[in-house]
């Protein structure tokens, strides 16, 4: 918790100016075809996340926190992400990108004076300025939900980052065993945490192993050439469907060509890097890889015990590493690069059980479905979590090389269809451990 009045503007503030570097970043290294392109129809154009940023800030700090008159009411339901799905959001009477620019400016320079003027305490919504931090968060959702779209555009880069160093080495162990026992889940005093990740409590887990490091292309391949795709026996019924509906062979954006395989990334064809976490998977093929391996996917609790538990006090760790804020050295973070780094990276970064990589290069899968915690409440408001609580969803942990530091933490919940493979996911896998290891 922070008391001061001054830090916490200071630390909404500076949330708020590094996501729009960011928008900036992605919304001008293309020029305005491209931002109105629909690139996927999966995908919103650009310029549809460019001005929902800043809708979203315009009703949440610039009118809720404000009180502030509307700047422009009209355009609310074009930006309405439940009104209008992906697919149609190129159909819709869109600010054009100079405008969609200066729209987004305006917000900010007229939120900046809320921020200004808004006593921090009182209220649920400004205490420890939350509304602040979650609109920072949401804004780098969507820049990572662009980076993804840049991801799957056609033609040249537009988008260059210098390789996330190799600091892999060290990693004895292919697996850790995690002890039976209670565990603290989830948070309550987290001050920018979002609904979805509280309230804090307990969890009682069986032992399990858990892989020291996300599951790598190499380790991916050999699923792939064992034959992964043709064989039933390794999927789940749906999964099944989507491989023959689909003629899946490899993760999304892989091909075979000449006797090795290639991947695309963001413009550039190169080879599959063996060391690397497998990336662009979707549940089904996380699952099916962790059946064939005679392992299986962690579940949500499992993983965030491996992430969070420290055996020296029982408690649980804001992130692997302790509670310091992500600094470079503890994970890749931030779209500092543009891939994961090799696995076994990061020693810094890992867990008191020796765990590592668990924040940051991929998101990683687990066995579960996005369900609420006990003695949850929506906040602020239903559609943030809610509503997709009990459907088709999977939970996906600890954030990519594309998710800012603002928007992880230990206790961070993703969820998406199991059959996603665009977005910037991977896995681990896990196994119970035997009786006489508990
Ligand atoms: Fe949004």
């Amino acid at each position: 918790m922070i008391h001061d009045p001054e830090t916490l503007r200071d630390r909404a503030a500076s949330a708020l100016l590094a996501a729009r570097a960011r928008t900036h970043t992605l919304t001008t290294c293309v020029d305005e075809p491209d931002l109105t392109a629909q690139h996927s129809p999966l995908m919103s154009p650009l310029v549809w996340d460019l001005a929902h940023i800043g809708n979203q800030e315009e009703q949440w700090l610039m009118r809720a926190v404000g009180g502030l008159e509307a700047l422009r009411p009209e355009i609310d339901s074009v930006y309405d992400a439940f009104e209008h799905p992906r697919a149609e959001r190129p159909s819709l009477p869109l600010l054009p990108p100079a405008e969609a620019h200066s729209y987004v400016a305006e917000v900010r320079g007229r939120v900046l004076d809320v921020l200004e003027k808004t006593p921090l305490r009182g209220d649920r919504l400004v205490e420890q300025a939350f509304a602040f931090g979650m609109v920072a968060q949401h804004e780098q959702q969507h820049d990572e939900t662009m980076l993804i779209t840049h991801q799957l555009r056609r033609g040249p880069a537009a988008l260059t980052a210098p390789p996330p160093p190799d600091t892999s080495g060290g990693v004895v162990e292919a697996e850790v065993l995690v002890p039976a026992g209670h565990f603290t889940m989830g948070t309550s005093s987290e001050p920018w945490a979002l609904d979805n990740e509280r309230p804090a409590h307990h969890r009682l887990l069986p032992a399990f192993h858990i892989d020291t490091v996300p599951v790598s292309n190499a380790a991916y391949l050999r699923f792939v050439e064992d034959g992964g795709y043709r064989e039933p026996r390794w999927w789940a019924p749906e999964g099944w469907r989507m491989v023959c509906e689909n003629n899946l062979k490899a993760p999304l954006f892989w091909r075979h060509e000449g006797g090795e395989w290639l991947t695309r990334r963001f413009g550039v064809t190169e080879p599959v890097a063996p060391e690397e976490p497998v990336l662009h998977v979707s549940w089904y093929e996380a699952d099916a890889y962790a059946r064939w391996a005679g392992r299986r996917l962690p579940s949500e609790a499992e993983w965030e015990k491996a992430a969070r538990w420290d055996p020296r006090t029982g408690r649980s760790r804001r992130y692997p590493w302790g509670n310091d804020d992500p600094r470079p050295e503890h994970a890749n973070l931030g779209q500092r690069h543009l891939r994961p780094a090799p696995v076994g990276s990061y020693p810094e970064g890992r867990s008191p059980l020796g765990v590592r990589q668990l924040i940051g290069d991929v998101w990683e899968w687990t066995s579960g479905d996005f369900l609420p915690y006990p003695g949850f409440q929506a906040f602020p408001y239903p559609e943030y979590s809610e509503v997709f609580f009990g459907g088709a969803y999977k939970v996906l942990r600890g954030g990519s090389f594309a998710v800012d530091p603002v928007a992880c933490r230990g206790t961070f919940r993703n969820w998406d269809h199991p059959v996603r493979r665009q977005i910037f996911a991977g896995f681990r896998t896990a196994r119970d451990a035997g009786p006489e290891e508990a």
